[in-house]
């Protein structure tokens, strides 16, 4: 049987998450920003980080799916669900449910700066260190973990546990 163990309560989650539409909101207070989910972990995070901000947002998602190496430029990427929206000349900000190797992301960061974003900063829920390949600069985290494998509000383990309101660790 998998064990689900407690990391971050209902209450923590909500705190977070209003702490970084707060910092998010005074850092681009007088401007506006286009959040950009990554699906589908992001999918609870973005919901309730979009309520959390005080200055106008348009949203949109992105699906990538997995990437057969290590690099972005060899056209290993590609997108299950690409951005619709125009984001020329607009502050775009990545919204992450976790960030482990950082492979995901840096191949975002570089789609999305070749449709001519005029800046991209990183929202990540979850800071996990334990397999980062990449150093990448995540410009607002929300909690930082050493290692784990972490499910609920969003995280899943082979498309379960994604609806649990709290975050656990899995262990098999
Ligand atoms: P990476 O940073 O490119 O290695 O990939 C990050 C993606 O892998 C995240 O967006 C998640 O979808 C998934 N992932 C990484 N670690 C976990 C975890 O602990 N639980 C659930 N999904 C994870
Ligand atoms: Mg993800």
């Amino acid at each position: 049987m998998p064990e689900l163990i407690p990391v971050l309560s209902k209450n923590e989650i909500k705190k977070t998450v209003q702490n970084l539409g707060t910092t998010i909101s005074s850092d681009y207070r007088n401007g506006q920003v286009v959040m950009i989910g990554v699906l589908k972990g992001a999918f609870i995070f973005m919901a309730d980080l979009v309520r959390q901000l005080s200055i106008p947002v348009q949203t949109d998602f992105i699906c990538a799916s997995s990437y057969g190496n290590k690099t972005c430029s060899s056209g290993k990427v590609s997108f299950s669900k690409k951005i619709d929206i125009d984001i020329v000349d607009k502050d775009v900000i990545l919204v992450e449910d976790i960030v482990d190797t950082g492979l995901t992301l840096v191949c975002l960061i570089e789609y999305v700066k070749s449709l001519g974003a005029k800046s991209v900063k990183i929202c990540a829920l979850i800071d996990k260190q334990e397999r980062r390949e990449i150093d990448i600069e995540i410009d607002y985290a929300g909690h930082s973990i050493e290692k784990g494998f972490l499910v609920g509000y969003g995280l899943d383990y082979a498309e379960d546990y994604r609806n649990l309101p709290e975050i656990f660790n899995l262990k098999l």
